[in-house]
């Protein structure tokens, strides 16, 4: 066990001092985990091999799933990727933002952050505190969400405090976050250009930008596809998981609330502790042991927010099973909907 260093740091005007402290960590090999517009982060010098090798070892992260580079000046891309497209600055334009592109990887990247792929994951975060932490240690920093592999991902300190307490150098507390589900990741090394997973960047607005943008298959997915050699190996290992069972429910609005009520009673009859997670339209209509709502049907924005710590809220609740709504799969609906299918392992009701 190490002793982590939890420093609240000011999201707005980050203190100078607290930066210099975490930069002088990573830049020494060490982890830290920073907060992002969309996530919290655990980062190490994407270019040192050791360093990046603790990521793995404090996530328990299967050794061939890549890590996101995080950089805070674009022309940074240009030390990173190689065969860079001519129109790059159609989608660099969006940075910072929740949006990481992968590219073919320079001889720059260690194997250790692309997993042993040929190309590298690249996005420049909107969020003060970690910009600041990345020019403060004048290295690109490979970070993915600060979570133990498999459990939902971290939205606020305490939950990188609750996973990584002791396994990790420092965790920079400034709040919350914005966004709550991670970043769009678009490959741009295939033809045509696809969404690998969905994320904080809507699909409909940059399909505005790439006009021959697809969805990969398995973002859609709501049952386990095999697939024979996934662009992004993130996509072949549980995720997401509560502790709890997770069932999801499909379909039409007016048979949903029925469905979830005849689930939550079969298992409430075996001696079950139950959950719903619901919306704003229908929470009303439960009986349950635990009833949350995420929001609106009509804002997947604060759907999205809330999915991970409501996730994580219902585990501290002890609850066995969770039965969950289904939403529509609209603007940030989509990543909330493909976060939610992978937390139920595909175990999916269709009404
Ligand atoms: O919002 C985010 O993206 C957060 C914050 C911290 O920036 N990071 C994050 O990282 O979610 P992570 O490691 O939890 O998810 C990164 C995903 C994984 O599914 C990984 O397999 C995929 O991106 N990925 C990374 N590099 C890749 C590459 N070269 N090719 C294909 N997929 C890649
Ligand atoms: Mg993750």
């Amino acid at each position: 066990m190490k002793r982590t260093i939890i420093l609240k740091v000011n999201s707005e005007r980050p203190e100078a001092d607290k930066i210099k402290a975490a930069a002088k960590i990573i830049r020494e090999g060490g982890l830290v985990a920073f907060p992002t517009e969309t996530v919290y982060g655990l980062g190490a010098d994407a270019l040192n091999p050791e360093a990046v090798r603790g990521i793995y070892a404090a996530k328990r992260r299967p050794l061939d799933n890549p890590i996101i580079v995080h950089i805070s000046d674009k022309r940074d891309l240009y030390k990173l990727a190689r065969e860079v497209p001519e129109n790059i600055d159609e989608l660099t334009r969006l940075w910072p933002g929740p949006l990481t592109i992968i590219l073919k990887a320079s001889e720059a990247v260690p194997r250790e952050t692309t997993g042993g792929l040929d190309t590298v994951a690249i996005r420049m975060p909107n969020h003060k505190v970690a910009l600041a932490l990345i020019r403060e240690s004048g290295v690109p920093i490979a970070a993915p969400s600060a979570n133990l592999a498999g459990r939902p991902s971290p939205t606020t300190a305490e939950h990188v405090k609750q996973d990584l307490n002791g396994r990790i150098d420092m965790i920079l507390d400034a709040g919350p976050t914005r966004i709550g589900v991670e970043s769009t990741v678009v490959d741009l090394t295939s033809k045509p250009p696809q969404i690998l997973r969905p994320g904080g960047f809507p699909f409909e607005d940059l399909k505005r930008i790439i006009k021959d943008l697809r969805l990969h298959p398995s973002v859609t997915a709501d049952r386990k596809v095999y697939i024979e050699r996934p662009p992004s190996p993130g996509m072949k290992h549980r995720h997401y998981a509560p502790k709890a069972k997770l069932i999801l429910v499909e379909g039409r609005m007016e048979a949903l609330a029925d469905k979830i009520q005849e689930l939550v009673d079969k298992y409430s009859c075996e001696g079950r502790r139950v959950g719903v997670l619901s919306t704003d339209e229908n929470k009303h209509l439960y009986r349950a042991d635990v009833v949350k709502s995420l929001g609106s049907r009509k804002d997947p924005a604060c759907m999205a927010k809330k999915l991970f710590g409501l996730l994580r809220e219902f585990d501290e609740e002890k609850v066995d099973v969770i039965i969950a709504e289904g939403v529509p799969m609209r603007h940030l609906g989509l990543a909330v909907m493909n976060r939610l299918r992978k937390a139920s392992g595909f175990n999916i009701v269709k009404v």
